[in-house]
């Protein structure tokens, strides 16, 4: 069988699947199962694929990687040496940015309920722009703005009323989102109109996004319009300029051999050359910088999460169920999104994979990972099952469920395999329990 490779994957001389020019069977061995694997190379191309688009179809653009897809310290250096601008969507997220020294100026706040403790340690921290979400919030950060004496860059997201048809949950710039300030009604109107009038703000534009796993243009392009109307009006009602549109993420990547995505470079010259001739047919004066913030078209298909076969069951009515360690604690995106994704066993990813079965995770729920999955004949625990493309909102999403220790993160490149996040161990799991004083009685 010819496995469907990623990146620097390949079939080593030992008929094993390499990954940064290491052995998956080792690495599975060194720091146990599951582990999540980043292939350093392949995440860093594809940042500088997304730069070089931009800069090639547009020039004066900026992007950011959302740090809600993948993130931990030695991540912050990754992003930094690629000159990256960091999303963060919490306050735990900016914690991990500032105690890697992630630059300030680089760093985009997030998120859609931010207490003023957030805003507080965001401004203490003077990131470049906090991207305001509702009105309540212009306020705090101009207050806080002036407790700490500076000038408060601020970005608006505004909701432009397209829907995605991605899926439900991910879907997030639709008329009914929770997120961002509406343009119909007057909201987002009226949210520049309190940015522009506070002292201690700096209004750096409009932010907009409209969902993940998208790879139809056609929303990306209805966005676009819709912002750069309203960018329009801004600049007619209160003769402001538009230093910045940034479009958020969203650009999805193929999970399965057979899906048929755009790659990175035509999704950026679409986008680039429809902003071009919206900025002309709305007649934008300003000539905006252009941002984006992809996280899982960048770091998705550089993962991959290395599994176990712990169980091979036929049942009565002939199907074999193979099951994995892990399963929905280290990846919920199957049984959150209904996720596929693409497998084969990592140890011998030539042999025949003839036999069709049910794989499953070893939670407490059927934790079915996919219907159909062709392994060889002889699967048997003991097998390292290799999930593809899982770089993306898995290690984030990770939980202890069913007392599960978090899987460790190792980065290969070039043939070095470092440890970026250790397995958690047992002890981790009451670490922050406390038994109160009358039950040691
Ligand atoms: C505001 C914002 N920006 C960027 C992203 C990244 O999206 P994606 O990982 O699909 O590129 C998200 C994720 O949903 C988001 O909510």
């Amino acid at each position: 069988m010819k496995p469907w490779l990623q990146g620097t994957q390949c079939v080593g001389e030992k008929g094993q699947l390499e990954i940064g020019g290491c052995s998956t069977f080792q690495i599975a061995y060194d720091y146990g199962t599951p582990v999540h694997v980043i292939d350093e190379k392949f995440a860093r191309q594809r940042m500088l694929e997304y730069v070089e688009a931009f800069e090639d179809s547009y020039g004066y653009s900026h992007v950011s990687f959302a740090g809600k897809s993948f993130l931990c310290s030695a991540w912050c250096y990754v992003l930094e040496q690629e000159g990256m601008g960091l999303d963060v969507c919490s306050q735990g997220e900016l914690h991990v940015a500032r105690k890697a020294g992630f630059p300030p100026e680089a760093i985009t706040v997030h998120g859609c309920a931010k207490d003023r403790e957030f805003l507080e340690a965001a401004i203490d921290y003077r990131v470049g722009r906090i991207v305001i979400d509702n009105l309540d919030e212009i306020r705090v950060i101009s207050n806080l703005a002036d407790q700490f004496d500076v000038k408060q860059g601020v970005l608006i997201r505004v909701v432009p009323g397209v829907d995605t048809h991605t899926q439900a949950k991910i879907s997030t710039g639709a008329p009914n989102t929770k997120f961002g300030c509406h343009i119909v009604g007057g909201i987002a109107t009226e949210g520049v109109r309190e940015i522009l009038d506070s002292p201690n703000l700096v209004f750096g534009g409009l932010h907009s996004h409209i969902g993940s796993s998208i790879t139809d243009f056609q929303g990306f392009y209805d966005q676009i319009d819709e912002v750069l109307q309203f960018a329009r009006a801004i600049e007619k009602d209160f003769k402001a300029e538009i230093p910045e549109v940034n479009i958020g993420g969203g650009l999805g990547i193929a999970y399965l051999p057979d899906e048929q995505v755009p790659t990175i470079t035509e999704f950026v010259e679409a986008i680039c050359s429809h902003f071009k001739a919206s900025l002309e047919k709305y007649e934008v004066a300003s000539k905006p910088q252009l941002s984006a913030e992809p996280g899982r078209s960048i770091i998705a298909p550089a993962g991959i999460t290395l599994q176990k076969v712990c169980v091979v069951k036929k049942i009565p009515d002939g199907t074999v169920h193979v099951i994995l360690d892990g399963g929905l604690s280290n990846n919920p995106r199957v049984v959150m999104y209904d996720a596929k994704y693409h497998m084969f066993l990592a140890n011998r990813p030539q042999a025949q994979h003839d036999m069709r079965v049910t794989v499953s995770g070893s939670h407490c729920e059927t934790d079915l990972i996919r219907e159909d999955v062709l392994v060889p004949h002889d699967i048997r625990p003991g097998d390292i099952m290799v999930v593809q493309c899982t770089g993306a909102y898995g290690h984030v999403m990770s939980s202890n469920y069913n007392g599960t220790c978090r899987p460790a993160v190792i980065l290969v490149n070039d043939g070095a395999a470092n440890l970026i996040v250790q397995r958690e161990e047992f002890d981790d799991l009451v670490y922050r329990d406390s038994v109160p004083a009358r039950l040691l009685k």
